[in-house]
């Protein structure tokens, strides 16, 4: 088999970039390890920022997200038993976020794909990329008994953080730089109404806790616990326990509780690797970079990565002009260690860590006290959160 861009993964990342070249006249075939059921079940972002669905109605999947997601204008930091609202449209000048849930929109990709009669082939075991430094870089992958070779012009990395892209990278040709934080989110999925319209992001003595949404009848929600912790200690009712004690009186008790349709606890780290390119590999998305999720950048950062590929493989492809493949792992990296400048600095103002000394919360609490006493550093903090031009 023969294609212009082997795409190994087939999550948000590589069905975004396989859907906006297909509309631009490119072909693709996209190799994805599990089973579709198996990539939708996996609940993960929930907060779009404006250039990702820019990114999706360009690609002419916009459509359930316009009509479903719904615009958030704002949202609250609760501390010290009150909730203090962001105003980001106000902040930003008219900039808001969508909440879409990854699940929905890639959902909504894999029948994009479909009708477009796309090649996206599931349960594609030992995928490999080969021959990446020469002008004739193929993918290898199994299907059954079989193995089939895929000759391609360009391989993308999409394969998430556990991916084979970046291992086949050597060693000594790029460097990595990571931060693992001591502890993780335990997040819960409930079929009830979500207890504030509004995200709440909570900074407790207890541990930072989460409420975000999906729809008005489905609620999402986190709380911050040991790396060590499993999601059997955590039935329920001691969830929702554990989750009330860490927000104001008046959100928990306004809060409904139902039982959870996911439980999962997703570790925080921050990863980077550079460059995000090796020959004719390119890597995008968690592929190539994780970010903490408390600034809600992880899968807006892997947009913007998708974005740079995508008009750099245009170009290629419209006019022979190669500057944007070229430059594409440096104008990616500008806006990803952006994104993880945000994430850190959020991450560390809204957590417990299990090591801060009574002169790290007195810097915290006066972070947040400085925070919104300010107008200016309360716009740096929405212009981040709606998302930096790309
Ligand atoms: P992935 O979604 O990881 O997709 C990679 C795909 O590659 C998978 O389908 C995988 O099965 C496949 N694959 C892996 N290995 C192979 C292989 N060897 N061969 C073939 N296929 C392979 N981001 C936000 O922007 N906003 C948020 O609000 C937000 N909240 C989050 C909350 C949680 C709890 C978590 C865990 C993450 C959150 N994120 C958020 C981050 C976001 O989910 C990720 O950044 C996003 O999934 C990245 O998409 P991707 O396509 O690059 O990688
Ligand atoms: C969600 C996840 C995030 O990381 C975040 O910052 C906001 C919302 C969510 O899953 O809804």
């Amino acid at each position: 088999m023969r294609t212009q861009v082997g795409i190994i993964g087939g999550g948000p990342s590589g069905l975004l970039l396989s859907q906006l070249l297909h509309r631009r006249g490119i072909e693709t075939v996209v190799l994805e390890k599990h089973s579709r059921e198996y990539v939708l079940e996996r609940i993960r972002a929930g907060v779009l920022e404006h250039s990702f669905a820019e990114l999706m109605r360009e690609a002419q999947v916009g459509e359930r997200m316009d009509r479903e997601g719904q615009i958030h204008d704002g949202f609250y930091i609760a501390h010290g038993g009150i909730k203090k609202r962001v105003d980001l449209r106000a902040l930003t000048g008219g900039k808001t976020v969508i909440v879409y849930g990854q699940t929905e929109l890639t959902r909504d990709l894999y029948e994009a794909r479909d009708q477009a009669g796309g090649i996206l082939i599931h349960n594609a075991a030992d995928v490999k990329p080969h021959d990446l430094a020469s002008p004739h870089p193929y993918l290898t992958y199994r299907l059954g008994e079989e193995t089939v070779r895929i000759d391609c012009d360009y391989i993308v990395g999409c394969d998430g953080f556990h991916g084979v892209s970046r291992q086949s990278i050597p060693k000594e040709k790029v460097r990595t730089f990571e931060r693992v934080y001591p502890f993780g989110w335990l997040g819960v999925l409930t079929r009830t109404e979500p207890v504030s319209p509004e995200l709440i992001y909570a900074r407790h003595e207890r541990g930072f806790a989460l409420c975000s949404l999906r729809s008005p009848t489905l609620s999402r929600y986190y709380i911050q616990v040991p790396l060590s912790d499993s999601v059997d200690n955590w039935p329920d009712e001691q969830f929702f326990d554990e989750l009330r004690r860490r927000l104001p009186a008046g959100v928990s008790e306004a809060m409904i509780t139902g039982p959870s349709i996911e439980k999962s606890i997703a570790p925080l780290r921050s990863f980077v690797i550079e460059p995000m390119r090796f020959g004719k590999l390119f890597l995008a998305g968690d592929a190539g970079h994780i970010l903490p999720p408390t600034g809600a950048r992880g899968l807006n950062t892997a947009a913007s990565d998708i974005h740079y590929l995508y008009h750099a493989l245009v170009d290629h492809y419209s006019q022979r002009d190669d500057r944007g493949l070229e430059s594409y792992s440096q104008r990616a990296l500008a806006r990803v260690w952006k994104g993880q400048r945000f994430s850190w600095w959020m991450t560390n103002l809204l957590h417990r860590f299990p090591d801060s000394s009574p002169f790290d919360e007195r810097i915290q609490e006066t972070e947040l006290a400085y925070l919104f006493s300010s107008e200016k550093a309360l716009a740096l903090l929405a212009e981040n959160y709606v998302g930096l031009p790309l």
